[in-house]
């Protein structure tokens, strides 16, 4: 078909992100300047429009009026996702040698900065949900005993990471978290990949950003949770902790040498969209009609779980023993496709477009699937086998560089890996270069690729 034709090809419901929504919910700026003469928009740092590290011209003035908007001392746009700036940002934190913690729901692209910035991943674990198989938030008493052993295990820690909201949109007590890790005077990074739109503080039942509670850096990612184009992002830093010259250099060495001024314009325009009392008019209808279709399925019996989100739906697929990736594969044969198809649930994203007449089709799916399959008992996952805070056995640079061979997972235990493993979506590794494949951790493994037959290998690349 050829990848210009698929561009085009319509897709059915798109419940899966870019939140706009094959382009309903771009602002419309943006709408009107994609309509002019094609191109005429592609430029690059131009004198005129500058760039996110010009301390002069357009993109300048427009971080400067974003970061006044929101209240925080300075902002960065990104045109590599909240990947770039989150790989950027860890290397402003930590130096060479320095750990960082981090919880085992993090990102892989923040293992991958730890990587090329020489750093230790200090990875804690987080409660774990058993009826439907994936991490759920934690309080301040868990972070105090992570604090406790991780003090035991490292003593050059340089900063802590939190991720919240989820993928999955639950959200935790981030005013009491980013109290405790102030208290050890350390910075920390708040990957709110799939919080932007917190930031408008639309309601005030809704969780509230990171950044409302002192957090030294956030990062959002302006296409999974406010209406900007793919890649778009920005970081955010307020306070002392973090030395912005640090920022700048971090992200000069991430950065392209041509950013793209479309991208940089979707940046500016999604942020003031979370701010224009228009949008925001708009913003809270598409809660309030996602709060009704949550309604909606509930009351007919489609098995949903809860969480802090409206505009994310979870289905509980194991509710009745089914695996999420199969009942994905149900909803997209009926032209509904989600978003995070895992082996416990299947979580849609409604964006900030319009779904209307969603509820009684996927009623009718839902129901339709359940009969194929048949109504089976409740499945329940087990803890994955994570110590509560644990340190790779060798250093990532020293694995990488490393000779390896590919081993069965059945013949790897005992060997040290030299590669991540790691289903995406969601993008959280279930194994990182250098950790050592323990009889508990291959097991486990072995009984997650049943789940993700198609994600994860029956081989793994080990130190030879
Ligand atoms: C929690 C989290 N952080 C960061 C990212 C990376 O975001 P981006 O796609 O904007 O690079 C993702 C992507 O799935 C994510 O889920």
């Amino acid at each position: 078909m050829g990848l210009v034709n698929l561009l085009s090809a319509s897709r059915g419901e798109n419940l899966f992100l870019p939140a706009h929504g094959r382009g309903n919910a771009l602002p419309k700026k943006i709408k009107r300047l994609l309509k002019l003469r094609p191109g005429i928009w592609d430029l690059p740092e131009l004198f005129e429009i500058g760039g996110p590290l010009i301390s002069e011209g357009a993109i300048a003035e427009s971080q400067k009026s974003s970061a006044y908007e929101v209240g925080v001392d300075r902002c960065w746009y990104g045109v590599n996702g909240a990947t770039g700036l989150l790989q950027s940002s860890l290397l402003a934190l930590a130096s060479p040698g320095q750990a960082v913690l981090m919880p085992r729901n993090v990102h892989k692209s923040c293992i991958q900065a730890c990587l090329f910035g020489g750093l230790i991943p200090l990875l804690f674990d987080v409660p774990y949900l058993t009826d439907r198989g994936h991490a759920s938030v934690f309080d301040r008493k868990w972070l105090q005993r992570v604090f406790k052993k991780a003090k035991e295990l490292e003593d050059d820690i340089a900063a802590v990471v939190l991720v919240n909201p989820t993928y999955q949109g639950y959200s935790a007590d981030m005013e009491s978290l980013i109290q405790e890790i102030h208290s050890h005077s350390l910075p920390v990074l708040v990957d709110e990949a799939h919080g932007a739109y917190l930031i408008s503080q639309i309601r005030p039942d809704l969780p509230k950003s990171a950044i409302s509670f002192g957090a030294d850096l956030v990062v959002h990612s302006l296409h999974k949770s406010a209406p900007g184009l793919v890649q778009c992002a920005v970081l955010w830093s307020q306070g002392e902790k973090v030395d912005p010259f640090k920022i700048e250099r971090s992200i000069e060495l991430l950065q392209t040498s041509s950013p793209s001024s479309l991208l940089l314009a979707s940046c500016e325009s999604s942020i003031k969209e979370l701010f224009e009392s228009k949008a925001l008019k708009k913003l809270k209808s598409r809660i309030e009609e996602a709060e009704l279709l949550k309604d909606f399925l509930i009351h007919k019996d489609v098995p949903l779980l809860k969480n802090s989100d409206p505009l994310r739906i979870i289905l509980h697929t194991s509710r009745y023993g089914l695996s999420g990736i199969e009942v994905d594969k149900s909803f997209i044969k009926n032209r509904i496709i989600g978003e995070l198809a895992e082996p416990g649930t299947l979580t849609f994203c409604l964006g900030l477009s319009s779904h209307k007449r969603l509820g009684k089709r996927f009623v009718r799916i839902w129901n339709e699937t359940l009969k194929s399959f048949g109504r089976q008992k409740p499945s329940f996952f087990k803890r994955p086998p994570f110590s509560i805070v644990s340190k790779p056995y060798k250093p990532f640079s020293c694995c990488w560089g490393s000779s390896f061979e590919k081993v069965y997972l059945q013949d790897a235990i005992g060997r040290i890996s030299v590669e991540m493993v790691c289903p995406y979506p969601p993008g959280i590794p279930l194994l990182i270069p250098g950790e050592i494949l323990d009889e508990a951790r291959v097991d486990w493994l072995i009984e997650q690729k049943c789940f993700w037959p198609e994600q994860i290998s029956d081989f793994v690349r080990v130190i030879s």
